[in-house]
């Protein structure tokens, strides 16, 4: 059984590492919840430590390593298209700028893998893998499909941002590709910054979408094409020169209006520009996702990229494209192409059958109860033990607690699926705004998640597909919507976590103990960090976070840490909850 380390350097973001042995992935995890630094930029060499300390190997007990992007290739596409523009005057000193950009991440690959080979005395060379047969190969590979469609999008691999391939076995063949500048990833970037948001705020323009009317959908129309040939291309008229954040032509200004600056106030005018960018998405998705299943004629499509994280855009794909069946990884963006590069060196160069399908998240670091009991007492911090630690945070979440819930191994991804979660009451109709105001600290339109009992969804949800990894928006039955506000969108959906009680039996145990006390079957689940930082990964990220923020109680193994001494402790948060005015 070879050892196989899969890299995401970093050339983008969310750099990580995964090491695959003994026919499983024994761990994945992103370069950020170590180094505490968000979106992870950089070469993972804390992720890529913690992967070998884990195994109890070195670099000489590896049988290969495979990057997840062919640096020289991202050189050449971004020389090649920049070039051009290098004569324009007004864009000369971006372009220019951008290619001495592009040059770090190319030095930076080749001199890490270099450093790689003289460690094992040249034994160990690494392969520059194609960005998009990572990002196809995570999905696929982790999939339970034996045979599925994959279609992959995102802002840009190397000079392709989009890629639709046929996967059988252990075999993937690519039908076609889309290439940069036309960009699905890039366009919905471009939008969200001009919207007013940041780097990797695309979800607040998903949720914002559900606010607005679609009022440019006839500009959209004209800015994004369908090409009836399962791609799309982006009408140039409205970009000046891409790639950067002052991408758009005066046109695409006329159109749609000036930036928003991050300090004005969100209107009419922003919202109908979300809601209109998020129907065209979905509409080209659904095109491509038909075209596809036409050439395949298979029922099982595999998604990755990071415009697969567009959980709207998924729920659209499975009740609107021929597809029965969707699957999409926990990491669907850059984080999960380390999965993909260790997945497809395994099944491509070692000949290894499949492994067992991806149930689950939970494939970074773990902590013991001694190593949690440990640091408790080294940070002087009060706590009881629980033996029944799920039922007893039932309760608390009953009596309107907010809960911090550290169990297990740290999930792969961006979101917290029960391993490091804050937990609530979904049936309170003050909870958003609590979280909103004394624990998260974001916008007030951003909508909270529930976990529900897999068994129960479809009393709840109008989808009976599963959706462990959050990664789908149901529209919530118009008659339960009242029973559940905190979780309900205000289009009336919601984004589901089913949870199987044999994926995660404490998560598990937890709901259907909250299900006993007030009927129903779901709780609150957001991630666990706080003002901007990754989610937390060690006891001492969680114990800082936890008094750091609005949080009540935290659940760390069996401990029970509060910050309610008082002998009826949730009555007391709930009066202050209930107490305190809205933020709106
Ligand atoms: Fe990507």
């Amino acid at each position: 059984m070879p050892w196989i380390l899969g890299l995401n350097t970093g050339f983008a973001h969310d750099a990580s590492a995964t090491l695959i042995g003994e026919g499983r992935i024994v761990l994945a995890v992103e370069e950020e919840r170590l180094d505490r630094v968000k979106f992870g930029r950089g070469f993972p060499r804390l992720a890529i430590e913690r992967c070998l300390k884990t195994a109890g190997i070195g670099w000489g007990g590896l049988d290969a390593v495979g990057f997840n992007v062919d640096p020289w290739r991202m050189f050449r596409a971004n020389l090649a298209f920049n070039l051009r523009f290098l004569v324009k005057p007004r864009a000369f000193t971006y372009a220019a700028f951008y290619l001495g950009s592009s040059l770090a991440p190319l030095l930076s690959d080749l001199r890490e893998a270099e450093k790689i080979r003289r460690a094992t005395e040249g034994t160990l060379k690494p392969d520059f893998l194609d960005h998009h047969l990572c990002h196809a190969a995570s999905a696929f590979y982790a999939s339970p499909f034996e045979e599925a469609a994959i279609l992959t999008i995102d802002q840009r691999g190397e000079d392709i941002s989009a890629s639709a391939s046929l996967g059988r076995g252990t075999t993937m063949t690519r039908l076609r590709t889309v290439h940069w500048p036309d960009s699905l990833g890039m366009l919905y970037l471009s939008l969200t910054l001009h919207l007013g948001f940041q780097v990797g705020d695309e979800y607040k323009v998903m949720g914002l979408a559900a606010y607005g009317a679609p009022a440019y959908a006839e500009a959209f129309e004209d800015l994004l094409q369908d090409d009836r040939r399962g791609g799309f291309r982006l009408n140039p008229a409205y970009f000046d020169y891409l790639g950067v954040e002052r991408c758009f032509s005066k046109k695409f200004y006329a159109v749609f209006g000036p930036r928003r600056r991050r300090d004005e106030p969100i209107t009419t005018r922003h919202r109908d520009i979300a809601c209109s960018l998020q129907q065209r998405l979905e509409e080209v998705l659904v095109s491509m996702a038909e075209h596809l299943h036409r050439e395949t004629r298979v029922p099982n499509l595999c998604l990755a990229g990071g415009v697969a994280f567009n959980s709207v855009a998924n729920g659209a794909l499975l009740r609107r494209s021929p597809f029965r069946r969707i699957f999409v990884q926990p990491a669907a963006g850059d984080a999960g192409t380390s999965l993909g590069a260790a997945l497809w060196l395994a099944h491509q160069r070692f000949r290894q059958p499949r492994y067992a399908p991806m149930t689950h998240a939970f494939l970074g670091p773990a902590f013991t109860e001694e190593q949690i009991e440990a640091t408790l007492q080294t940070c002087k911090v009060a706590y009881t033990r629980e033996p029944q630690i799920a039922v007893r945070v039932a309760r608390l979440l009953a009596d309107g607690a907010v809960v911090g819930w550290f169990q297990g191994p740290l999930e792969l991804g961006p979101r917290a699926l029960g391993g490091r979660s804050i937990l609530a009451d979904p049936r309170r109709l003050d909870m958003k705004d609590l979280l909103n105001r004394c624990v998260k600290h974001r916008e007030a339109f951003r909508p909270f998640a529930p976990a529900v009992l897999a068994e129960r969804a479809t009393e709840y949800f109008e989808c009976d597909h599963p959706s462990p990894f959050m990664l789908f928006v149901y529209p919530v039955r118009p008659e339960k919507r009242r029973a559940i506000p905190a979780v309900t969108h205000v289009d009336g959906s919601a984004r589901v976590q089913t949870v199987r009680r044999e994926d995660q039996p404490l998560f598990w145990e937890l709901i259907s103990a909250f299900e006993r006390l007030t009927g129903v079957p779901m709780v609150l689940n957001t991630s666990f960090n706080v003002d901007g930082e990754p989610i937390v990964c060690t006891p001492t990220d969680a114990i800082r976070s936890f008094f750091g923020a609005g949080l009540d109680y935290l659940a760390i193994g069996t401990f029970l840490v509060s910050k309610h001494p008082a002998a009826d402790p949730g009555a007391a948060l709930s009066s202050l909850a209930l107490s305190e005015p809205s933020s709106g």
